[in-house]
């Protein structure tokens, strides 16, 4: 039963280093199957999602080695399966991504449907009609998806949703079809231009990902290629926020400031200090923040990945503010949670409506998903006495070594694993 006990209270200051984003990482380490060279792949975050990954493709032959805890090597040459087992989509449901680079790859794919964190409905439809545009069959049998075509002839996507894993699936089928594809409506996050550049080291001919636009001439090879994944957006959000919740003053480093604009811009609107270099943004909370009104929206808009953690930032802001989340319905299971810290939160279809409270205090509490259990452990830096978050597996998907970090920064965290432990922590902290 690993926790995070937080007395909370102390100010994060200093400088923190963010690594690889995962959101990056699943579709590079899927796409790195689809040639027979090796890749090699640096700034790799060494989180659980990358590494169930990366277990889902050593299951179909294909050869991992870490060279260091953030670069591995790939070589898919020796592939003797195209069939995903049940137990890796079920632990995470980016496996999916194999569909497309299988389907690109070897013309035939089978995964099971998808499972993931529970943040509400999340439908494959685009992914699908993507697939049938290039020419796949795909059946839905036995609780697999089924996918293969004789040729994967290149066509127009128009996809009906901006979809992130619709685009990036896609992308990577496309890439090996015969002739033009154009993906209109296309997701632009940093990942899914990552990724495009990572196809195109390897002999990919994508142009204007980024763009709601993105085309797409196939060819009929890939080649080995080595890449550095960017550094993750919303690790980075994520320590903004828990600067300004705790008011303190923190440099994230090794970031693209440009991926974080929608971040500061809510940071400096509720009253941070905002500094940015080349590859650094510090955030400075030195006086009572205020309120704003912020939606969740496809990028460049404000990120549904960040919405737990404005949320409980607000939570401690003075006056009354609105969330809206416009992107996943069931992403406010965190509120229950966070009223039990004293939050004064009402939730209403996809809106909360927060009233500023002086403080939280400290409670017993559970992370329903990734970034909400991350926007847990940041409200209990900010309470006043112990907080212990419970089901931090969730935040292990995608945050690598999140209370070291912390506790670099100054903040009273500890992972523990068991009541002594955490006795123990208690009788440390006072
Ligand atoms: C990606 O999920 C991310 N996951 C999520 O990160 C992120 O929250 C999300 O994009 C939005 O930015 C990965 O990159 C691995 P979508 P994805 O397809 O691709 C609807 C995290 O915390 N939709 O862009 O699953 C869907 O219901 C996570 O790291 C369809 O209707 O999201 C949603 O409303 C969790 N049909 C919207 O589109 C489809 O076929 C956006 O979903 C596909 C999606």
């Amino acid at each position: 039963m690993e926790q995070f006990a937080i007395k909370g209270g102390n100010p994060l200051v200093g400088e923190v280093e963010i690594g690889g984003a995962k959101n990056a990482a699943l579709a590079i380490l899927a796409a790195a199957i689809m040639t027979d060279e090796t890749v090699l792949i640096e700034n790799m975050p060494d989180v659980r999602d990358t590494n169930v990954l990366i277990q889902a493709m050593e299951s179909i032959g294909v050869i991992v080695k870490r060279l260091d805890r953030h670069t591995v090597k790939i070589n898919a040459s020796n592939i003797h399966d195209v069939v995903i087992e049940d137990d890796f989509i079920k632990k995470i449901r980016a496996s999916y991504y194999l569909l497309g680079a299988l389907l690109g790859k070897y013309k035939k794919a089978e995964v099971s449907l998808p499972g993931g964190c529970n943040i509400g409905l999340r439908p494959i439809d685009q992914h699908i009609k993507g697939f049938r545009a290039l020419g796949a069959d795909v059946r839905i049998e036995h609780g697999m998806i089924i996918t293969d075509a004789e040729h994967l002839k290149g066509s127009h996507v128009y996809l009906d949703v901006v979809s992130v894993g619709a685009t990036i699936n896609v992308m990577m089928a496309a890439a090996m079809a015969e002739g033009k594809t154009t993906i209109e409506n296309a997701a632009k996050e940093p990942h899914v231009v990552d990724l495009a550049n990572f196809l195109n080291s390897m002999g990919a001919d994508i142009k204007g990902a980024g763009t709601d636009v993105i085309r797409i001439r196939g060819v009929s090879k890939l080649h080995g290629s080595e890449y550095a994944i960017i550094p993750d957006q919303i690790e980075a959000g994520t320590f903004m926020f828990a600067a300004a919740v705790t008011k303190g003053d923190v440099t994230v480093k090794n970031v693209i400031p440009k991926h974080l604009e929608s971040i500061s811009a809510k940071l400096l609107e509720i009253g941070c200090e905002i500094e940015e270099s080349d590859d650094a943004v510090r955030v400075v909370a030195s006086k009572p923040l205020g309120h704003t009104h912020v939606k969740t929206l496809p990028y460049p808009g404000f990120p549904t990945d960040m919405q737990p953690q404005i949320a409980v930032t607000l939570g401690l802001s003075m006056g009354t503010s609105i969330v809206t989340e416009s992107i996943f319905e069931n992403r406010f299971k965190y509120v229950d949670e966070l009223t039990r810290m004293g939050a004064s939160i009402k939730v209403e279809g996809n809106t909360a409506i927060i009233d500023g409270v002086k403080k939280y205090t400290g409670a017993s509490i559970t992370a329903p998903d990734l970034r909400a259990g991350a926007a847990l452990v940041i409200a209990g830096l900010a309470a006043e006495g112990i907080t212990v978050v419970d089901d931090i597996k969730f935040i292990q998907r995608g945050y690598e070594d999140f209370h070291l970090k912390l506790k670099a920064l100054g903040a009273q965290i500890e992972m523990v694993n068991t009541e002594k432990e955490l006795q123990k922590f208690k009788l440390k902290v006072g």
